[in-house]
């Protein structure tokens, strides 16, 4: 009853047996390894973007800022949501690696920008007085930090309306797989044709030892890129290591089946604990994060018996009714659904 996130899962057995694949003999360094080649090759097909480049790093936090950085100037602003991971998890990460560039956040509920307050915040900045930061990039997760996923039809019009101010557009996929699936969309439909310019597309959460994918959609993007990651440190040796998971990932589609999996573990779990009258689901689920309030007692029961989730004080009233996350990842069993939903009863 592992739900504390999906970065407790272990690695696919597909991607153990690729690394143990890669690990036979030598290879070129630094990104010029043959599975790197399968890598630019898959991403180019899925994506249906031949003119893709795409960079590999080990932490999505990594490729959001380098991301970031390469798109924006340090005196420009990043829209993002008020709960984005690069707002609230990633350490000032973003304002580090762009020298500065200032988060601007955007409301909405349910994890989600509207495009209304969306253009509110670009409206703020005064363009052309040196006094404000400047219009820079847009920046949305799918699946976001909620665990609802924006359609593409939601994603083009934010991104439209971004560029429509001259700023360029950023999207945080550490969930990717689960947004696609969910969505039942292309994933050029979910990036590129939605208006997307680079993609963090991860694989961590979904299976993977450590590696994400920067995609970029124009390729004019891609030397800067290179560099910054190089400066950043980010760019590996031994970088078969990451080509190698990247690869299996996306062969013959191991990244949805394994989100697939993921996406209707939450589903069966949140209709169990949906079941239990005093559970409160506080988001759709949409994908495979699970948001919802009950009392502390059936907390209590849940964690007394083993489960894992996020942080929930048990010291206090029974009847207090406690906010938690949960979340499923493509390890998670019917039987551990089964048994969490019998200890919250
Ligand atoms: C929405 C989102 N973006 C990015 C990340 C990447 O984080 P990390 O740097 O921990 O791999 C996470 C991880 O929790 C996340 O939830």
């Amino acid at each position: 009853m592992f739900f504390a996130s999906d970065n407790t899962s272990p690695v696919a057995p597909q991607i153990m047996d690729a690394l143990a694949k890669a690990n036979e003999s030598y290879r070129a360094s630094y990104g010029n390894d043959d599975e790197m080649d399968e890598v630019r090759r898959l991403v180019r097909e899925v994506f249906e973007a031949p003119q893709a480049e795409v960079y590999l790093v080990a932490t999505g936090t990594t490729a959001n800022v380098l991301s970031l950085a390469t798109l924006v100037q340090p005196w420009q602003a990043i829209y993002c949501h008020r709960k984005a991971h690069i707002a609230v998890d990633e350490c000032g990460a973003p304002e580090f690696y762009t020298g500065g560039a200032k988060l601007e956040y955007v409301d909405g509920a349910h994890g989600k920008m509207t495009p209304e307050a969306l253009e509110t915040a670009i409206s703020a900045q005064v363009k052309g007085d040196v006094h404000s930061v400047q219009p820079g990039a847009l920046s949305v997760t799918n699946v976001t930090e909620a665990g609802t996923v924006y359609t593409a039809d939601e994603l083009t019009a934010l991104n439209k309306l971004a560029k429509s101010h001259g700023v360029r557009t950023h999207l945080d996929g550490s969930r990717f797989g689960n947004a696609v699936v969910s969505t039942g969309s292309t994933p050029a439909e979910l990036s590129w044709k939605a208006g997307v310019d680079v993609l963090s597309f991860g694989g961590t959460k979904n299976g993977l030892m450590g590696a994400e994918a920067v995609i970029l959609f124009d390729p004019d993007l891609a030397w800067e890129f290179e560099l910054r990651r190089k400066r950043g440190g980010h760019l590996f040796s031994k970088h078969r290591y990451l080509s190698a998971q990247m690869a299996a990932y996306l062969t013959d589609g191991l990244w949805l089946d394994l989100a697939k999996h993921s996406n209707a573990a939450a589903a069966k779990l949140s209709a169990g604990m949906q079941a239990i009258p005093d559970v409160e689901l506080l988001h759709s689920v949409e994908a495979n994060l699970i948001f919802a309030r009950m009392p502390r007692g059936r907390h209590r029961r849940a964690i007394e018996a083993g489960a894992k989730y996020s942080g929930i004080d048990l010291n206090g009233e029974e009847d207090e009714r406690l906010a938690s996350r949960l979340v499923c990842s493509w390890s998670t069993t019917d039987d551990d659904v089964a048994t969490f939903v019998s200890h919250l009863r």
